[in-house]
C-alpha cells in the first residue's frame, strides 16, 4: 500500500430509524449490511463531534461479533478520511467494553466506537451494533445520542479514504499519509491496560492466596464462563496467568462470532451451562459475563444464586476489602430505579449517600464525574464503579473475590450473614420477550391509567393473604442532581406502604418486538423468612402485579420467557 492516499466523497441516501438507543444502534446484522447503513452511522458518530474532530483520537473494538471485523476496517477509512489523527485498536477488532472504556480514560482520547450488541446473540441472522462513548469512557449521554440520530437524517455523504487498510490482527503502529496530514493507527494487545488497571484496582495476591490456599485452607474453586463472549482473552490472561488457576476453571473462553450459538446474557435461563456444572460440580465459586464483557452473574456453591441487587448490596458493605476504595474512600451508591433496594439499607447504615436513577448506565457517568459517585449497579447483571464509566464484568468477579479472601466465608454464609444484619430484599424479573409493539403499548397505557385513577393511592390489593397498600403510582422521572437534565417516563411504579414495590418497564435494548419487564422488589427483616425461596415469598406480589397489568389479556402469555 503506497503510503499517501487521498479521501474522496461518497454520495449516499438517509436511513430511516438511526436512533441510538438505551446502548447505541443495534439491529439485525442485515440491516447493517445495507449499502452505506453503517458507513453513514459511522460518518454521523464523527461529524457529531464537531470541532473536537479533527485531530481526535478514538479508540475502536468490540465483542469479536460477526461483521465486527468489516466494520472496523470501515470505521479505519471513514475516520482517516474525516481528519481523525489517530486510532488505537484492539487486536482483531477486540476489545471488551469495559477495556474500551479504560483506553479511552488512561490516553485521554476524545471517545471510542465500540461495535457491540452486548448481550443479544450473534451472528449473520442475529444481532450488531455501533454504540459511541464519550471522553469520559461512558456511554453517550442523550443529548450527543441525539445530536448523531439528527445528522443521519439529513445525511447526503460521507467521507472515506478506501485506500487505507491495515491488518488488525497484527500489533502494530501505521502511519498513512492522508490528504498530506498523518493518520496513526495503532493495533493494541486487547488486554494490556484493563489488566494493568484491574492490577491497580484489587490486591492479586491475596485472591491468587484465596485461589491457591495454604496450609490450612483448601484451594477456593472457581469455574469463570466467558460465554463464547469477548471476556475469553482477559479471563485467560487474569486467572490462568496472573492468579495461577488451571484451564479447566475457564470455559468458553474463545471468542466467537456467533457465541457458538450460544445468546451471551449471563442469567439463570440463558447461562444454564454453568448453573448446570456448577450445580453438579465441587466448585466454591462461579461468574459469567455477557458477549462484551460489561454484564456478569455470580454464583456460589451448588449454583446458589447471587441477585444483580444483593450482589451490589454486598459490595458497598465490603468496599474495605479493595485497595482502590481504601485509596478514593466511598464517595456514594447508586442503583437504578427497578434494582431491588438492598444497597439503600446499606446506604443508611454506613451513613453514605444513595441515588436512583433511571435504567441505563449513562444516568451513572455524571454522578462519577461529579465526584458524587464510588460503586453502582442495576437489576439487569450490571455492577461496577468509578474506576471507568461502564459496568464491568470481570471488576464485579474480583471484587467478589476480593470480598471472600478478606472475610474467609462462602458465598452463601457472605448473603446469610449481610441479610441477618440488613434485613432482606427479596427481588425478581419477570421478561416476556419478542412481545407485539402495540399491545405492549396498550398494556403500559392501561397500567398508566389505572394508576392515575383517584383512589389508587391508599387503596388495598391482597393476594393469597396478604395485603400491600398502595402509597405511590407514578410514571418514573429523573432530574440529573449535576447538570439538571431531565429523563421522563421511565418506568410505571407502583410503591407500596410496607416499601415493597412493583414496576413495570419496556426494554430499550430488544431489536425485534416488545419486550415487557415486570420487577418486584419487597422487603423481609423477620429471620424466620431470610432464607426463603424468593419466587414463594414474592408470588403474593407478582399476582398483584399481573392482575393490575391485565398482561395475559393484552399479551396473550400465560408465562415469562426469563424469570431472574
Ligand atoms: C444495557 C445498559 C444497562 C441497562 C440495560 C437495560 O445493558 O447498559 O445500563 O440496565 O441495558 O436493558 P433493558 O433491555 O431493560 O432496557
Ligand atoms: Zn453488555
Amino acid at each position: 500500500m503506497s503510503s499517501a492516499v487521498a479521501s474522496k466523497i461518497i454520495e449516499t441516501r438517509v436511513y430511516e430509524g438511526q436512533k441510538p438507543g438505551t446502548s447505541g444502534l443495534r439491529k439485525a446484522v442485515r440491516v447493517f449490511m445495507q449499502e452505506h447503513y453503517t458507513e453513514n452511522f459511522v460518518q454521523a458518530i464523527l461529524q457529531s463531534l464537531g470541532e473536537q474532530l479533527p485531530g481526535s483520537t478514538l479508540v475502536v473494538g468490540g465483542d469479536g461479533r460477526y461483521y465486527g471485523k468489516e466494520t472496523v476496517g470501515k470505521i479505519i477509512k471513514i475516520a482517516a478520511a474525516n481528519k481523525v489523527k489517530k486510532l488505537i485498536i484492539g487486536q482483531n477488532g477486540i476489545l471488551s467494553t469495559p477495556a474500551v472504556s479504560t483506553i479511552i480514560r488512561k490516553y485521554k482520547t476524545q471517545g471510542g466506537i465500540v461495535l457491540t450488541a452486548s448481550h443479544n446473540p450473534g451472528g449473520p441472522d442475529a444481532d450488531f451494533g455501533i454504540k459511541f462513548n464519550c471522553e469520559n469512557g461512558g456511554p453517550a449521554p442523550d443529548h450527543v445520542t441525539n445530536k448523531i440520530y439528527e445528522i443521519t437524517k439529513v445525511l447526503k455523504s460521507y467521507k472515506i479514504a478506501p485506500d487505507v487498510t491495515v491488518d488488525i490482527d497484527k500489533i502494530q503502529s501505521t502511519t498513512i499519509q492522508v490528504d498530506g496530514s498523518p493518520f496513526i493507527i495503532d493495533v493494541v494487545d486487547s488486554v494490556n491496560d484493563y489488566l494493568e488497571h484491574m492490577k491497580n484496582i484489587f490486591d492479586f495476591s491475596s485472591i491468587k492466596a484465596l485461589l491457591q490456599g495454604s496450609n490450612s485452607n483448601p484451594p477456593f474453586k472457581i469455574l469463570i464462563n466467558a460465554m463464547n463472549g469477548v471476556t475469553g482473552p482477559y479471563i485467560k490472561r487474569i486467572f490462568i496467568n496472573e492468579l495461577g488457576v488451571d484451564n479447566s476453571s475457564i470455559v468458553n473462553a474463545i471468542p466467537l462470532e456467533d457465541f457458538g450459538g450460544l445468546h451471551p446474557d449471563p442469567n439463570l435461563t440463558y447461562a444454564k451451562g454453568l448453573v448446570n456444572a456448577m450445580k453438579d460440580g465441587p466448585y466454591d465459586f462461579g461468574a459469567a459475563f455477557d458477549g462484551d464483557g460489561d454484564r456478569n452473574m455470580i454464583l456460589g456453591k451448588k449454583a446458589f444464586f447471587v441477585t444483580p441487587s444483593d450482589s451490589l448490596a454486598v459490595l458497598a458493605a465490603n468496599l474495605n476489602s479493595i485497595p482502590y476504595f481504601k485509596k478514593t474512600g466511598v464517595k456514594g451508591y447508586a442503583r437504578s430505579m427497578p434494582t431491588g433496594a438492598a444497597v439503600d439499607r446499606v446506604a443508611a447504615k454506613n451513613d453514605i449517600k444513595i441515588y436512583e436513577v433511571p435504567t441505563g448506565w449513562k444516568y451513572f457517568g455524571n454522578l462519577m464525574d461529579a465526584g458524587h459517585l464510588s460503586l453502582c449497579g442495576e437489576e439487569s447483571f450490571g455492577t461496577g464503579s468509578d474506576h471507568i464509566r461502564e459496568k464491568d464484568g470481570i471488576w464485579a468477579c474480583l471484587a467478589w473475590l476480593s470480598v471472600i479472601a478478606s472475610l474467609k466465608k462462602s458465598v452463601e454464609e457472605i448473603l446469610l450473614n449481610h441479610w441477618q444484619t440488613y434485613g432482606r430484599n427479596f427481588f425478581t424479573r419477570y421478561d416476556y420477550e419478542n412481545c407485539d409493539s402495540e399491545a405492549a403499548n396498550k398494556m403500559m397505557q392501561h397500567i398508566e391509567s389505572e394508576l392515575e385513577k383517584p383512589g389508587f393511592v391508599g387503596s388495598k390489593l391482597t393476594s393469597e393473604g396478604k395485603t400491600y397498600i398502595v402509597k405511590l403510582g407514578d410514571n418514573y422521572s429523573y432530574t440529573d442532581p449535576v447538570d439538571g437534565s431531565q429523563a421522563s417516563k421511565q418506568g410505571l411504579r407502583i410503591l407500596f406502604q410496607d416499601g415493597s414495590r412493583i414496576i413495570y418497564r419496556l426494554s430499550g435494548t430488544g431489536s425485534s418486538g416488545a419486550t415487557i419487564r415486570v420487577y418486584i422488589d419487597s422487603y423481609e427483616n423477620d429471620p424466620a423468612s431470610l432464607t426463603k425461596d424468593a419466587q414463594e415469598v414474592l408470588k403474593p406480589l407478582v399476582t398483584v402485579a399481573l392482575e393490575i397489568s391485565k398482561l395475559r389479556e393484552f399479551i396473550g402469555r400465560d408465562a415469562p420467557t426469563v424469570i431472574t
